[in-house]
């Protein structure tokens, strides 16, 4: 059983992992993080001090508490030392064969009671869970980056997991202060499958030549979204981003819904990955150049129209296909990826008559696959029915 008490163990000790362990020490766990990298192990210590610090000279953390945390967790070097956790989060790189073979030697290593999860983005929680003799305690936990501060955690039972499993690491999280959604084993799970059209199908506007970057991203954020697609790309990093999208197509058997555009792989090709690197779809050199956005208020609603439709297609694709339940659904989207409003929500407000039209006028246009319209929303608005 997991408790307050129950130690928590994190493997690798990265971005994700540093972020994950600073959150369970802070809940009051005992935390053992292990990484095979010496100094990403001291990098994760001195990147601990530091954020506490951080907190504590905003006056958001204690010292005390400051160092009842620092005092949690124990930086350890091998795998046999987390021999003592209920719990253990694994943060490495995004491999399944390291994943595998990490969960094959760790189930040898905890008792047998102890709970195996990782925090993979993009692999089959399933597929690790088969490198266990017991896939029945193996789930996904997957956190948004940074850890500390982002409000929503993604539950994943593989094929095999015990529900009971789910609902204990669910009110552990929760106790962390997280807010939890249960997620089908699926590509990428509710937010980074759901997101996708925000990317994607604004640089199809673009690459059509319909409106310019810059009037795309104030379409969006004229209608509530904290930044535009383009300015959010770049800020994530078109590594990553472009990666996600095209992990999301190829194991959805190359559904057109998902396909990468060429326009960013060639950013991520010439090293433009964005904010990091001081240029991606924007200039961010001093006195670089960028376009402005059009005052057109009628083109801003074409293009919101368009990316919207799809976002909310994709949410209730999500949800015909029972990935999630419509709660979670709209509440990964506002807690994952600060959207103003969940979108399902959003489509009864907008009338499931005008979603279908808008979608249907892009497949009739385009003669795509793409554009496919969820039955869910066609039978719902054929019965006059709304989502909630
Ligand atoms: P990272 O590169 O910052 O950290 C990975 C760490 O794992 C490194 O310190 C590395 O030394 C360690 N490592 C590699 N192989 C190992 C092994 N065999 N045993 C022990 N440690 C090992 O990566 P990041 O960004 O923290 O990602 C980790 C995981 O979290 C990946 O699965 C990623 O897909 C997932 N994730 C990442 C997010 C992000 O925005 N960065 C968001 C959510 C999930």
């Amino acid at each position: 059983m997991l408790n307050s008490k129950s130690h928590i163990g994190v493997i690798g000790s990265g971005a994700m992992g540093g972020g994950i362990a600073q959150v369970a020490a802070t809940a009051g766990h005992k935390v053992f993080i292990y990484d095979n990298n010496e100094a990403a192990l001291k990098k994760a210590g001195i990147a601990l001090e530091t954020s506490l610090a951080k907190l504590i000279e905003k006056q958001k953390l204690s010292t005390e508490a400051g160092k009842s945390i620092l005092g949690n967790t124990v930086f350890v070097n091998s795998l046999d030392q987390l021999a003592s956790c209920n719990l253990v989060i694994e943060a490495v790189v995004e491999n399944l064969e390291v994943k595998k073979s990490i969960f094959s030697q760790l189930e040898k290593v905890l008792s047998p009671e102890a709970l195996l999860a990782s925090n993979t983005s993009s692999l089959s929680i399933t597929s690790i869970a088969a490198a266990c003799k017991n896939p029945e305690r193996v789930l996904g936990i997957h956190f948004f980056n940074p850890a500390t501060l982002m409000q929503l955690v993604e539950i994943i039972p593989g094929v095999a997991t015990k529900t009971e499993h789910i609902t204990q690491v669910k009110e552990m999280i929760t106790a962390w202060g997280k807010t939890t959604v249960v997620a089908k084993d699926t590509p990428g799970f509710i937010v980074n499958r759901v997101a996708r059209p925000f990317y994607s199908e604004a640089v199809r506007i673009y690459e059509e030549g319909i409106a310019d970057m810059a009037t795309i991203d104030a379409a969006m954020k004229e209608q509530g979204f904290k930044m535009g697609p383009f300015e959010l790309m770049d800020l994530i990093g078109h590594d990553v981003n472009y990666v996600v999208t095209e992990t999301v197509w190829t194991q959805f058997y190359y559904d057109p819904k998902f396909k990468p555009a060429l326009s960013q792989k060639r950013l991520l090709e010439a090293g433009f990955l964005g904010r990091k690197t001081g240029r991606g779809f924007y200039d961010y050199s001093a006195n670089a150049s960028n376009p402005e956005a059009k005052n057109d208020p009628a083109l801003k609603q074409i293009v919101f129209q368009r990316i919207l439709a799809m976002l909310i297609n994709e949410a209730a694709d999500t949800l015909y296909l029972k990935i999630a339940s419509k709660e979670d659904i709209d509440l990964a989207m506002t807690k994952g990826v600060n959207y103003p409003k969940g979108l399902l929500k959003w489509a009864d407000e907008w009338g499931l008559e005008k979603v279908y039209k808008e979608l249907e006028r892009l497949r009739d246009f385009y003669e795509e696959d793409r554009y496919r319209v969820c039955p869910l929303i066609k039978t719902l608005k054929n019965t006059n029915k709304t989502v909630y």
